[in-house]
């Protein structure tokens, strides 16, 4: 049960969620709202990895990992319009060196979520010109950076960012069902990836680029209902179809909204990046208008994560396999499950990597895996309660302690391959650095 030679194994974070100590950003000033973040908590210090990323790399490589994804926080790179700070983006140079000496091969993301303060206050993914804000952004941390990273993601999960800040409203700027403003905010995000995409590649043709995609399974909750069916077959078009459509023929393809048919270039993906957490089971519900009359639910007997996701690895399978299609290679950016108590990650990481090596056979071209993630930290609205960490991290002592799945996930990144039986009990690693000490700053 072996992975492809030169696989990539690694784990992902952003750096809003690990840095701490972001200020400038449109997250930062929402986390001050009361009732905004699950028990009030605040993104400062998360991991306190701004200042500990050497003795973090140090760990993920004890770990037997040889790649690492991680993001530029735009707001400190450029804090006001136009005005780049050589420090910051000095220390990110220093970030991606030690992940090379390490041995571990950065994939970079240039947008996580987070907005300069200035970016949202001039109307941020709603106004076109962040489109071109971003990509002037993005040509200067390639300019500084691009001979240090191979792999860059430019915009993380656009789907997300429009439906949980422009639909269901608990992530910034909170705006409820307003399908135009969610229309116009995803072209915007992905003028943006194109522009980038466009300069960057005249620039640096060697780089490969590439856009992380929320990529959700929607079932019929009643596979017997055609309306049912209906529903969930329009969220798939909408959630799953329409990036990647709008990015295979270079040209906006919104349903459902006015149209815009203007173009971008072809192809604009050197890879495609799968972010893969859960499935919805949609019905019909005429009452949730707003919601495109898809009511989601959960089945009864289902197996669920802290955060009540479903856990369905053959969802993993099923959409690798149909991104076949696109002719492109895969990096599943991210996957990962909310577990404190580190009873379901296990076996979720053996059948979500089992679906991976499936739908290798099959043919998709799934050239890494980058588990979500190696430290517990900042979970945007849920706060720091929902725990996807291989790692267990407090942010009040910044102890750092391998749960027992970071030990499994080791094993397999080390062999590259699946234990057909798994041992997760305590195994000394051969290179393994001590990973309990208390490190205050
Ligand atoms: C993804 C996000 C990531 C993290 C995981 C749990 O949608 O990209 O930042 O929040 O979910």
């Amino acid at each position: 049960m072996t992975f492809p030679k030169g696989f990539l194994w690694g784990t992902a974070t952003a750096a809003h969620q690990v840095e701490g100590g972001n200020h400038l950003n449109d997250w930062w000033a929402w986390e001050q709202v009361p009732g905004h973040i699950k028990s009030g908590d605040r993104s400062d210090p998360a991991c306190d990895h701004y200042q500990r990323f050497r003795q973090d790399f140090d760990l993920l490589k004890a770990l037997h990992q040889n790649a690492h994804r991680l993001s530029i926080e735009w707001s400190r790179v450029e804090p006001q319009p136009g005005a780049f700070s050589t420090i910051e983006l000095g220390h990110y140079a220093e970030v991606l060196r030690a992940l090379r000496e390490r041995g571990l091969e950065p994939v970079v993301t240039l947008h996580h979520f987070t907005n300069p303060t200035w970016i949202a206050q001039a109307g941020g993914w709603e106004s076109a010109e962040t489109a071109e804000r971003f990509a002037r952004y993005a040509e200067r941390v390639i300019a500084e950076l691009g001979s240090l990273a191979r792999y860059w993601v430019t915009i993380n999960e656009p789907t997300v960012i429009a439906y949980q800040g422009y639909i269901k409203g608990d992530w910034p700027p909170g705006k409820h069902y307003d399908l135009d403003r969610v229309a116009r905010v995803l072209v915007t995000l992905l003028r943006g990836h194109w522009l980038a995409y466009e300069r960057i590649k005249s620039r640096q043709p060697e780089l490969q680029l590439g856009l992380a995609h929320h990529l959700r399974v929607f079932d019929p909750a009643r596979p017997w209902m055609p309306l049912d069916r209906a529903v969930a077959a329009v969220f798939e078009r909408i959630f799953n179809g329409t990036i990647l459509k709008t990015l295979g023929r270079g040209r906006m393809v919104f349903p459902l909204t006015r149209v815009d048919r203007s173009r971008g270039p072809r192809p604009s993906q050197d890879f495609i990046g799968v972010n893969y957490y859960t499935r919805e089971l949609v019905r019909f519900n005429r009452h949730y208008r707003e919601e495109l009359f898809g009511e989601r639910v959960l089945p009864a007997a289902a197996p669920r994560s802290d955060l009540n996701w479903e856990i369905y690895p053959e969802g993993l399978y099923r959409l690798l396999r149909s991104l076949r299609r696109e002719r492109l290679p895969i990096l599943v950016t991210e996957n990962g499950i909310a577990d404190a108590a580190d009873t379901m990650r296990p076996a979720y990481l053996r059948t979500h990597l089992a679906a991976v090596q499936r739908a290798i056979d099959a043919g998709a071209a799934v050239r890494g895996y980058f588990h979500w993630t190696c430290f517990d930290n900042f979970e945007w609205a849920e706060g720091y309660g929902a725990k996807f960490g291989l790692i267990a991290s407090d942010p009040a002592t910044q102890e750092r302690r391998l749960r027992p799945s970071a030990r499994l996930y080791a094993e397999i990144c080390r062999t590259n391959a699946l234990p057909v039986s798994v041992e997760t009990r305590r195994a000394p690693l051969a290179d393994e650095e001590p990973a309990g000490q208390a490190d205050r700053r």
